[in-house]
C-alpha cells in the first residue's frame, strides 16, 4: 500500500467530525457538553459511551475504549489504521493524495503487485500439466477444487528463474525486486526462492497477499517449509493465516479455533467452520494475541497431538492469558493432527473435542512429566505455572489462574500467593516488570508498580481549558521525570504538538498513541480532567511534587554510590557536592513555580 500523505489525514480529521462518525454506529444523545450512547464495543444498557465534540474523542466509562475519529473507525470496522484512514477519505468525498515519486508506486504497492502476479503464476502453474501431479496430491488429500481456487495454491516449478522472467517483464523498481522476499540475491544473480513447492499464499486481514509458504513436494529437500522473509509488508508475528476469509463472519461468533497448520486451517474451513486461523510459519506472539483480542476473548488451541503439539499450545496458552485470552485446549488424539483427524473421521469428533477442550492449567498438568503424587513434580509444577502467572498483569486474571493452579494440584491458595509474591518482588527488583507488565487501563489504574495518580493530574492540567495553566505546564515538564512509562509516552506525544494559546489538539495525540491502552488512559483522563482543580496553585503543587520526586531518586542513586564509593575507600567529595546542590535545588522548587505561574498572569 502507498503511504497516505499526512496531509491527507490532516483532512480526514478535521473533515470526520467525531459526532457524525459515531452516529453512523450508536444513537447519541446529547447531556451536558458530552454525547452519550451505548457503547458499540461492549454490550450494556446504560449508555456510558460519551463523545466529546470539542475535544473531537470518545470514551468509554463501562470498557475504557477511547480515541478519534480515525480509532473509532478502527475498533468498529476492524481496519489498520491507513484503510480507516481511506474508509473516511471516501465517507467524506476527500481526494487520497499519495507520498512519493510522481509515476513510480511506493515500494509496498509494487510489492503487493508483485506478490499479486507471483499468486497467479503459481496458481496457474498448478492447474497447468506441469503441475498435474500436485494438483492430484492436494485432492488426495481431501481438498476440494473449490477451497484450492478460494486460497489459491500454487505450485512453483523446479527452474531457478521461473518467477523472475515474469516479474521482471513489469516495470518494478530493482528495489521492488530485492525486498519482495520471492527471490534470492546472490553472487549470480537473482533466483526463485520457491522451487519445486506447493505454494500457499499468504493474505493480509484485508485479502491482500503479502507473503508465501511452500510445501516441500516429492523431493529430498531437507525444508519441509520454506517461508517468505519479513518484508515492508509481511511482519510474520503478526499475520493470521485465514483471516481475511473469514474476518466478516467472526463477530458472531464467540470462541476462535487455532490450529498450527495451513492444511489444518484449509481442511476445517472446508468442512464448514468459520472460525478457524493459522498462525503461519512461526509461534503465537503477543502481536498475534493483540490482533486476536480485536475478535474474541476466547480461543481454543487445536495443535497436532503430538509432543511438540501439546508443548507449543502450553507456550501459546500463556502468550495468550497475558493478554487476557481465556486459553483452551482442545485434545486431538495422539498421533493425529485436525486435517487427517477431519478428513478420516469428520467433524463432529472435532467439534466435541473443541466443546470439551481443557483449562490451561489443568492440560499443563496434564501434560507434565512429573508424577504429581510425588511432592517435589507438584512443587516443580506449581512453580513452572507461578513463574507464568507472574508475568500476568491483570490482577483479576491473576487471581483466576491461581485459583485453577491451586485447585488442580490441591494446594492452598494463600500459599501460592506468597510464593507468587516473592517471584513478583524478585521480578520488580531486576527491573524486569517493566518488560512483563503490560496492564490494561483498568489494572493500571491498581498496579502500585506503575501507577502514580500525581501523573494523572499532571496530564489532566495537560489538556486543562485554561491556557497559562497548559503551556505553563507542558514547558516545564519533562519526560523523564514520569515514572509510568505509559504516561511518559502520552506526554511525549502531548509535548511534541503546538502547545501554545490553543488546545492541544486530544484526537490527534490519541492517533499519534501506538498502543491502545495508551489511548484508553488518555482518553480517561481527558474526559475527566474538569474534575480537577484548574489552578495555578495546584499546577504549582503538582510540578513540585513531581520534579522533586524526580530529584530525589536522583538523590538516592547518589547517596548509594556514595555509600559504595565510601566502602571501597574512594573519594565522595563529589558526590557529596551533588547532594547538597539537589538538595539546594529541591528547596527552590516551590519559589520556581510559583513564579512561574505569577509572571504569567496578566
Ligand atoms: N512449519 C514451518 N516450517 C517447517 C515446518 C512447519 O513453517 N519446517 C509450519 C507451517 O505453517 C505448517 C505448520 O508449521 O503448516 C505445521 O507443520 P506440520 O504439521 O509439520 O505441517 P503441515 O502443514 O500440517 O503439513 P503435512 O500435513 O503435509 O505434514
Ligand atoms: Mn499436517
Amino acid at each position: 500500500m502507498a503511504k497516505i500523505s499526512e496531509h491527507t489525514i490532516e483532512q480526514v480529521r478535521s473533515s470526520a467530525d467525531i459526532v457524525d462518525v459515531v452516529s453512523d454506529y450508536v444513537d447519541l444523545k446529547k447531556r451536558g457538553r458530552n454525547f452519550f450512547g451505548l457503547c458499540p464495543f461492549h454490550s450494556e444498557k446504560t449508555a456510558s459511551f460519551s463523545v466529546n465534540q470539542d475535544k473531537q474523542i470518545y470514551h468509554c466509562f463501562g470498557c475504557s475504549a477511547g480515541g478519534g475519529s480515525i480509532h473509532f473507525v478502527m475498533q468498529m470496522e476492524k481496519l489498520e489504521f491507513l484503510d480507516a484512514v481511506k474508509h473516511l477519505a471516501e465517507k467524506y468525498n476527500l481526494k487520497i493524495q499519495y507520498d512519493g515519486h510522481s509515476g513510480r508506486k511506493q515500494i509496498s504497492g509494487q510489492l503487493e503487485e508483485i506478490h499479486e502476479i507471483a499468486k497467479e503464476h503459481f496458481h496457474q502453474n498448478l492447474l497447468s500439466p506441469t503441475g498435474e501431479k500436485v494438483l492430484a496430491h492436494l485432492l488426495d488429500r481431501g481438498l476440494s477444487q473449490d477451497t484450492i481456487k478460494k486460497f489459491k495454491l500454487g505450485y512453483s516449478q523446479s527452474d531457478w528463474q521461473g518467477l523472475l522472467n515474469i516479474v521482471r517483464k513489469h516495470d518494478f523498481s530493482s528495489e521492488a525486486i530485492l525486498q519482495c522476499g520471492l527471490f534470492i540475491d546472490s553472487e549470480k544473480g537473482y533466483f526463485d526462492r520457491f522451487r519445486g513447492r506447493i505454494m500457499f499464499p499468504i493474505h493480509n486481514a484485508m485479502g491482500k497477499t503479502v507473503a508465501f509458504a511452500g510445501r516441500v513436494f516429492e523431493s529430498d529437500d531437507p525444508a519441509k517449509y520454506v517461508n517468505s522473509p519479513e518484508t515492508p509488508i509481511y511482519h510474520k508475528s503478526k499475520i493470521l493465516y485465514g483471516l481475511w476469509a473469514i474476518r466478516n463472519q467472526l463477530k458472531e461468533t464467540n470462541a476462535i479455533i487455532i490450529v498450527e497448520g495451513y492444511f489444518d486451517y484449509l481442511q476445517l474451513y472446508q468442512a464448514g467452520l468459520r472460525n478457524v486461523l493459522a498462525v503461519s510459519g512461526t509461534a503465537l506472539t503477543e502481536d498475534h494475541a493483540r490482533e486476536l483480542r480485536k475478535y474474541t476473548r476466547k480461543i481454543v488451541m487445536a495443535y497436532d497431538g503430538d509432543s511438540a503439539g501439546f508443548s507449543a499450545a502450553i507456550r501459546a496458552g500463556y502468550v495468550l492469558l497475558r493478554s487476557e485470552i481465556e486459553p483452551l485446549v482442545a485434545v486431538i488424539p495422539v498421533g493425529n493432527d485436525p486435517d487427517d483427524w477431519v478428513k478420516t473421521k469428520g467433524l463432529t469428533p472435532f467439534n466435541s473435542a473443541v466443546e470439551n477442550a481443557t483449562g490451561l492449567i489443568k492440560f499443563h498438568a496434564e501434560m507434565f512429566s512429573g508424577k504429581m503424587n510425588n511432592p517435589t513434580d507438584k512443587t516443580r509444577f506449581a512453580k513452572e505455572v507461578l513463574r507464568e502467572i507472574s508475568t500476568i498483569s491483570d490482577e483479576i486474571t491473576r487471581q483466576v489462574y491461581i485459583q485453577h493452579l491451586a485447585a488442580t494440584i490441591n494446594i492452598s491458595e494463600t500459599a501460592m500467593y506468597s510464593t507468587l509474591d516473592r517471584m513478583r518482588k524478585m521480578q520488580t527488583q531486576r527491573g524486569l516488570n517493566r518488560q512483563i507488565a503490560k496492564p490494561s487501563s483498568e489494572t493500571l489504574l491498581k498496579d502500585p508498580v506503575t501507577y502514580q495518580p500525581l501523573e494523572d493530574e499532571i496530564i489532566q492540567l495537560c489538556f486543562t481549558s485554561e491556557p497559562l495553566i497548559r503551556s505553563g505546564m507542558v514547558e516545564s515538564l519533562s519526560p523523564e521525570w514520569f515514572v509510568s512509562p505509559r504516561m511518559r509516552t502520552i506526554f511525549e506525544q502531548l509535548a511534541i504538538h503546538p502547545h501554545g494559546v490553543s488546545l492541544p489538539d486530544a484526537a490527534l495525540v490519541m492517533d499519534e498513541l501506538q498502543d491502545p491502552l495508551d489511548r484508553e488512559i488518555l482518553s480517561a483522563l481527558i474526559f475527566r480532567s474538569d474534575d480537577i482543580q484548574n489552578t495555578p496553585e495546584f499546577a504549582v503543587d503538582c510540578l513540585t511534587r513531581m520534579e522533586k520526586r524526580f530529584l530525589t531518586r536522583q538523590m538516592d542513586e547518589l547517596r548509594t554510590q556514595l555509600k559504595d564509593a565510601e566502602s571501597d575507600g574512594v573519594d565522595v567529595t563529589s558526590h557529596i557536592v551533588k547532594i547538597e546542590e539537589i538538595k539546594t535545588l529541591i528547596r527552590s522548587l516551590q519559589k520556581k513555580y510559583t513564579e512561574l505561574f505569577a509572571d504569567e498572569k496578566p
